[in-house]
């Protein structure tokens, strides 16, 4: 199937740059949020991005506008949805508010349209029986900040048809991704188990007093060459997305050792979510 109309729902960090990835391929694209405040947010961060790029030489004027054009905004499900040959949802990470989202799209989008969940801890088998096309659900799963970062986890649940995996991985590339397709739901999937073995081991040496948490930061970065530290990376992502995949894998594996490290807990508890309030685990001037 061609994929020309994207519908985003979700305009945080994830949602609103998904929306400009997907318009500077070429798709026609509607970012819906409930909030038109962060709404009007992304669209300023999103401009913001693309006039640096123009400014720094990387993107021709011409394509940015063009881009821009194809980019719009809105606060109703059901117009976003209208004419969409595919939605990716990028809500918050609650099953419930997921599965009545899932429920709303499977009425207001086309019958062939792929119904897709940037979720990274939640397979789409719990969301697909709450549409009535389970075969055309899967996740399609950008990594933060999604305009710059490749990787894009397409992950199938056992009904997902082979279709719709095939045309997600194909939009993947299309949008100048590199995909990886997950046979298996796990929490996490791939990457964010990579990530969450390093994460919970930089919190155990922090709270154990080996080091703290800019040395930590820096070992990772100066022995290992990874591009930011465990620290850096969770203030990037979110304090609260973190904390929140933690409850998620826990409410299904039942697991204490998944519930969130308490020095990340404290943290979330004071509303210190990382880049986005200004104070995480650094502190940052907006
Ligand atoms: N949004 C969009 N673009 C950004 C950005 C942001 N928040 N931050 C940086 N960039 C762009 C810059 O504009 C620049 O673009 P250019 O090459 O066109 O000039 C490019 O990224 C490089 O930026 P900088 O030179 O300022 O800084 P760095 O070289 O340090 O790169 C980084 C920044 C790309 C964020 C890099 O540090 C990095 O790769 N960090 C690791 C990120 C990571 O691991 N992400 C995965 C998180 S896990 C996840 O998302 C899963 C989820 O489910 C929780």
């Amino acid at each position: 199937m061609d994929i020309k109309n994207i519908l985003v729902v979700g305009s945080g960090a994830m949602g609103s740059q998904i929306g400009l990835v997907a318009a500077l391929g070429g798709c026609t694209t509607t970012v819906q949020d409930i909030s038109a405040e962060s709404l009007a947010a992304a669209r300023e961060q999103l401009s913001g991005r693309v006039d640096s790029s123009v400014a720094k030489g990387r993107l021709p004027r011409g394509d940015a506008d063009a881009a821009l054009a194809r980019l719009s905004f809105t606060t109703s499900l059901e117009e976003g949805a209208a004419n969409a040959d595919l939605v990716i949802e990028a809500a918050t990470e609650k099953l419930d508010i997921k599965r009545s989202i899932f429920a709303a799209l499977d009425q207001a989008t086309p019958a062939h349209a792929i119904l897709a969940t940037n979720s990274s801890t939640l397979g789409s088998s719990k969301v697909a029986d709450a549409t009535g096309r389970p075969g055309k659900v899967c996740n399609m799963h950008f990594f933060n900040p999604a305009l710059v970062m490749k990787c894009v986890e397409v992950v199938r649940h056992p009904g997902t048809s082979q279709d719709t995996v095939d045309t997600v991985m194909a939009l993947a590339r299309s949008l100048g991704k590199a995909p990886v397709l997950i046979n298996k739901e796990v929490p996490g999937f791939v990457a964010n188990r990579l990530m969450g073995a390093i994460r919970d081991e930089a919190l155990r040496l922090y709270a154990d007093g080996v080091a703290g948490f800019e040395d930590i930061d820096t070992a990772a970065k100066t022995a290992l060459g990874h591009p930011m530290g465990p620290f850096e990376l969770m203030d990037l992502v979110g304090l609260d997305v973190s904390y929140l995949i933690r409850q998620a894998t826990h409410a299904e594996t039942g697991d204490p050792a998944d519930l969130p490290h308490p020095a990340l807990a404290a943290l979330y508890e004071e509303g210190r979510y990382g880049r986005k309030t200004g104070k995480g685990w650094y502190s940052y001037d907006h």
